[in-house]
């Protein structure tokens, strides 16, 4: 009998380097050294109680079966205000499903916008998944180079220039991981004037400093917006997000979901419901503090000697550095966990990324440790 072999879409997907890098270092931990994670993608907060809370009681209240596919209307009702509250949109309930993560939303959405062979366009650098998930659709991420001279922001020129018959959606991430960067209004607007649909990812929503805030629904009604529980409100284990659509899209997103997942968890629906509609004050506070060590980890690193862009949003710095794959290797034989930069994308190479979703007096401890160590790599 032939032996089992990954399909050629198993084969063009690349590896999940943060997940990579980060099992090195717990294999360090584990042989009693001591090592400060800054690799991780997820906020070191506690999920809020009320929040924890709302998830037990709808435990104990026996709310343990499946859901509407679409999600609890409660949620989608709280989702629409939301929106509407935030940023002065309107966002029909009936084009909200819940979803386990914004990771499947992101999925299923590429997947009901592409055939085989059709184009995603997308900045470069990007989040991992993008083009990941592209490929395994066995469709093409057409990358848009940005950089730290332009702000990282992706040019609606350089996307109009781009785009073909086989193009089938822009997909945008602001604030954006690995850089922190939020998209101006202007580019917003720009992208969504230009007739092709738009997926904005806006999972790092919320975590957003000094900078203005805004959706791309805003500027277009042809968008499919992403988003989810994971980061504002801690709670990246509940698995749950969201995606907003237009109604062409949403019919056949509730079938994929319907097949796929059936629902989104009950009990981390009930404490989504609570994380939207309960006090906000733990959100506050974590924004402070999240701002507080990216000043630091910031200025820092300038002082350094390394060009890093001040971020607006999210918790990452992507700071540039002379052979980042060398320097990652180094910092980590001195218990500093960082990510090369060449993981998300060719134009992020000459790049690393600093996730500061670690405490303050860690975040000062591994700024100690990499000091001595910068000297060699400018
Ligand atoms: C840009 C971006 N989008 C989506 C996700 C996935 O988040 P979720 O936990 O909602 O699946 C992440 C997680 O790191 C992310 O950085």
């Amino acid at each position: 009998m032939d032996e089992m072999h990954p399909s050629q879409m198993a084969r063009t997907v690349t590896s999940f380097l943060v997940m990579d890098v980060m099992e090195r270092a717990n294999i360090l931990a584990s042989e009693g050294r001591d090592i400060i994670h800054l690799e991780v993608g997820e906020p070191d907060f506690d999920t809020p109680d009320c929040i924890r809370k709302a998830a037990y009681e709808a435990m104990q209240h026996g709310r343990t079966h499946y859901t509407d596919s679409l999600g609890i209307p409660e949620l989608r009702h709280a989702i629409a205000a939301h929106y509407g509250k935030t940023y002065g949109v309107q966002v029909d309930e009936s084009r909200i499903m819940v979803t386990a993560g914004s990771s499947p939303a992101l999925l299923m959405a590429i997947a009901c916008l592409v055939d085989a062979g059709d184009e995603i366009i997308m900045s470069d650098p990007y989040y991992a998944c993008y083009p990941n998930f592209t490929r395994i659709l066995k469709a093409v991420p057409h990358l848009v180079p940005t950089g730290s001279a332009d702000g990282f922001q992706l040019d609606p020129s350089k996307v109009r220039d781009c785009m073909s018959e086989a193009s089938k959606a822009v997909l945008i991430n602001s604030p954006a991981n690995p850089t922190g960067i939020c998209l101006d209004a202007e580019h917003m607007k720009a992208l969504g004037s230009l007739g092709i649909p738009i997926i904005s990812d806006e999972i790092y929503h919320g975590l957003v400093y000094e900078s203005e805030q805004h959706t791309i629904l805003e500027f277009t009604d042809n968008a499919v917006v992403i988003n989810g529980f994971s980061k504002a409100y801690a709670m990246t284990g509940f698995r749950v997000g969201y995606v907003s659509a237009p109604p062409e899209l949403s019919e056949a997103l509730l079938k994929v979901h319907q097949y796929s997942t059936a629902c989104a968890s009950s009990l981390s629906q009930a404490a989504a419901l609570e994380a939207l509609t309960g006090p906000q004050e733990s959100v506050g506070e974590m924004v402070a503090e999240f701002q507080k060590r990216r000043n630091l980890v910031v200025s820092r690193l300038n002082h350094m000697g390394l060009e890093c862009n001040m971020p607006q949003g999210a918790f990452y710095v992507f700071p540039q550095v002379r052979d980042p794959d060398l320097f990652v290797a180094e910092a980590l034989k001195r218990g500093v966990v960082l990510v090369p930069g060449a993981s998300f994308g060719g134009h992020g190479a000459g790049h690393f990324r600093l996730s500061y979703a670690a405490s303050y007096p860690d975040l000062e401890e591994s700024m100690d440790r990499l000091e001595s160590l910068v000297k060699s790599f400018l």
